[in-house]
């Protein structure tokens, strides 16, 4: 007789739950990706097919797997990448992720689209949370935004570059997935068929936008946000006085024009594989955008990271700090607070063994030269 666990032991676990609770539209619209998703596979297929290369006799006893992102240690390797209407994962998951980032000291990715408002989530996160901006609309809703982040001591700007409009993701699209909801017999159904999500979040109340409405004004996700140039990115560089760091960079001359305006960091990323199928895996791009800015400018990574061994991986080709969206979100559609903890618990123990295994002890000890 073989126990039967509902534990998370890998991100393959929270991921197979999750398409158990949640209903299908919701799921499609997490775990999707641009077109049919093989851009979103290849980049994870690229991930695995980097090879490392395990030492031997080194003492290894004492480990770590704190981080550092810009001059702030962290507990974790690993931030949380901003994620819209979070708590479609499960009622409070935004605020679980604030209180997960407070008790790593890592950065929590507040989304412009995010389903409690940022003065609040800063709060939960006890500062470690950074404003993530779209800009969409007329520029006055991006100045009133960042005035808010300001006002509610937001240190760094997340700006997101790579949704010129939104993505093309036939999962969701077939569903009927809108933002906010638009309930037809297809998506109640789906409901019905989901009691459990449906009925929690019945009671925690719909999730909403919620930095939109009222004197706030409107959202629509949809939005062409195509109007943004270099202009724009100066516009808001002049205003933001704090930390930039521009999401969604995967060329080279880009990076560097970035860097050459002023930015702080920049995160390579194909925003989790969701905008362009055809785009180069992002993980092919990071050491040559990492040899293009040199070694010392601030660079962040996400996509695809599942596991331990991917972000030692990342690390390894430049990164210096990685932040993970879908293996949290799957964790807290599972099992709430406590799935995320559990998730979290796995990518500490991975992470540590990864080390084990490189003959390594800390993060910073991470470089090129644990690769094959
Ligand atoms: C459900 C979902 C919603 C997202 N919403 C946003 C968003 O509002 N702003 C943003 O910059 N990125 C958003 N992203 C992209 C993530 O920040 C991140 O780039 C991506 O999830 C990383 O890839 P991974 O999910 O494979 O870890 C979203 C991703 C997912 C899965």
């Amino acid at each position: 007789m073989f126990p039967k666990s509902n534990d998370i032991f890998n991100a393959d676990d929270a991921r197979r739950m999750a398409r158990k609770r949640l209903p299908w539209m919701l799921f499609d619209y997490i775990d999707g990706a641009a077109a049919d998703g093989r851009g979103e596979e290849l980049n994870r297929q690229r991930i695995r097919e980097i090879q490392m290369m395990p030492r031997i006799l080194n003492n290894v006893e004492h480990r770590s797997v704190a981080g550092r992102v810009f001059d702030t240690p962290t507990k974790l390797p690993f931030g949380i990448s901003p994620m819209g209407l979070c708590n479609l994962a499960g009622p409070r998951a935004d605020i679980t992720l604030a209180r997960m980032a407070a008790a790593n000291h890592v950065p929590c990715g507040v989304s412009t689209v995010a389903s409690t408002p940022l003065e609040q989530m800063i709060e939960w996160a006890e500062g470690h949370a950074w404003f993530q901006l779209y800009l969409s609309g007329e520029p006055e809703s991006g100045e009133r935004l960042l005035d808010r982040a300001k006002a509610s001591g937001y240190e760094t700007v997340v700006l997101t570059v790579d949704v010129p409009e939104v993505g093309r993701r036939p999962r969701e699209l077939r569903r009927g997935f809108t933002m906010p909801f638009k309930l037809g017999v297809p998506q109640f159904f789906d409901f019905a068929c989901h009691p459990r999500w449906s009925l929690a979040t019945l009671a925690a109340g719909k999730p909403q936008m919620a930095n939109f409405g009222g004197k706030f004004g409107e959202f629509d996700r949809g939005s062409s946000r195509a109007q943004s140039d270099w202009n724009t990115l100066k516009r808001v560089r002049d205003k933001w006085k704090g930390r930039l760091v521009v999401k969604g960079v995967l060329n080279v001359e880009d990076a560097l024009r970035l860097k050459d305006e002023g930015v702080d960091a920049i995160q390579v990323s194909s925003h989790g594989g969701r905008q362009l199928e055809s785009a180069p895996p992002p993980i092919d791009m990071l050491p040559i955008i990492r040899k293009a800015v040199g070694a010392k400018y601030p660079l962040f990574f996400d996509t695809g990271l599942r596991s331990g061994e991917d972000i030692v991986k990342a690390y390894a080709l430049g990164a210096d700090f990685v932040f993970l969206g879908r293996a949290l979100s799957y964790s807290i559609a599972a099992k709430g607070p406590k799935g995320l903890d559990q998730m979290v618990s796995v990518l500490v123990n991975e992470t540590s063994s990864t080390l084990a295994q490189l003959g390594k002890t800390s993060m910073d000890q991470i470089d090129a030269s644990v690769l094959v």
